[in-house]
């Protein structure tokens, strides 16, 4: 039996500056370690604007706290006249274990189409960097075809050159629910992520198995329990709660 381990991440969005991110993090570590908080048990991860990447790992590496991060994009290209771009090599320089790709924000306020995200997946695997693949349909997509069928298809099209077994992380965050305070409900969610699964399943065995999906949307500490309790969903990508400590810290412990 293949056993994947629950992640937490927040996504910090436009969020913090870079002595904010410092104050923040060191604040998070703390609580968490007064509640004894078991990495090994849940992964924890956070997603800071490119300007704090630099703060959060000096910090991080120097009171050695076993907290993940990584960018919140990275190009598709790895060097050259891409005026405002970041490479994956500058995150993997920065010890970064992931990035955020492809969230519903980048791609209807950035035009990132499903070309560029599969293009950003390959860019972050050539990097070592785990590219947590961000998918989710509109309110519309979801009224013309159903739960599945946008997030099944981004997925694909997301790993379109990304090899038969990739080390990803898949993040299932309906548009609608994004910032709505309206969270799809934990058997929506597992709906979803039973689809997905079942796509990395067919491309992959062992990538269907091992693989953590994430439900993200207006995931609050009052609701996680739910969508952990639900066989496919793994974790969460948190986006609001995740900028309040004792808030996103309950989350964190959402076994207690
Ligand atoms: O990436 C996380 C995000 O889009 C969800 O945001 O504020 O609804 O938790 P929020």
């Amino acid at each position: 039996v293949t056993t994947r381990t629950p992640f937490i991440a927040g996504n910090w969005k436009m969020n913090l500056d870079h002595l904010q991110s410092i104050a923040f993090v060191q604040k998070l570590a703390w609580t968490l370690k007064d509640a004894n908080h078991d990495f090994g048990a849940v992964e924890v991860a956070v997603f800071p604007p490119f300007t704090d990447l630099r703060s959060v790992q000096t910090l991080i590496s120097a009171d050695k706290l076993e907290l993940g991060y990584g960018g919140q994009d990275l190009s598709a290209h790895d060097s050259g006249a891409y005026t405002g771009e970041i490479s994956g090599a500058f995150l993997s320089a920065l010890e970064c274990g992931y990035v955020l790709i492809g969230h519903s924000e980048r791609r209807t306020m950035h035009a990132e189409t499903d070309e560029v995200v599969a293009a950003k997946v390959t860019a972050a695997l050539r990097h070592g960097l785990v590219p947590v693949i961000c998918v989710g349909e509109t309110a519309e997509d979801l009224e013309q075809h159903g739960p599945s069928a946008v997030p099944v298809a981004q997925l694909r099209a997301a790993l379109e050159n990304a090899g038969a077994n990739p080390d990803i992380v898949v993040a299932y965050e309906p548009v609608w629910a994004i910032g709505s305070g309206q969270a799809a409900t934990a058997e929506q969610a597992q709906q979803v992520a039973a689809a997905l699964r079942a796509e990395l399943a067919e491309r992959d065995a062992e990538l269907g198995a091992r693989t953590r999906i994430l439900y993200g949307g207006s995931v609050k500490a009052g609701n996680i329990a739910g969508f952990m309790a639900q066989p496919d969903v793994d974790g969460a990508l948190v986006g609001g709660a995740s900028l309040d400590i004792p808030e996103f810290s309950s989350i964190v412990r959402y076994q207690k």
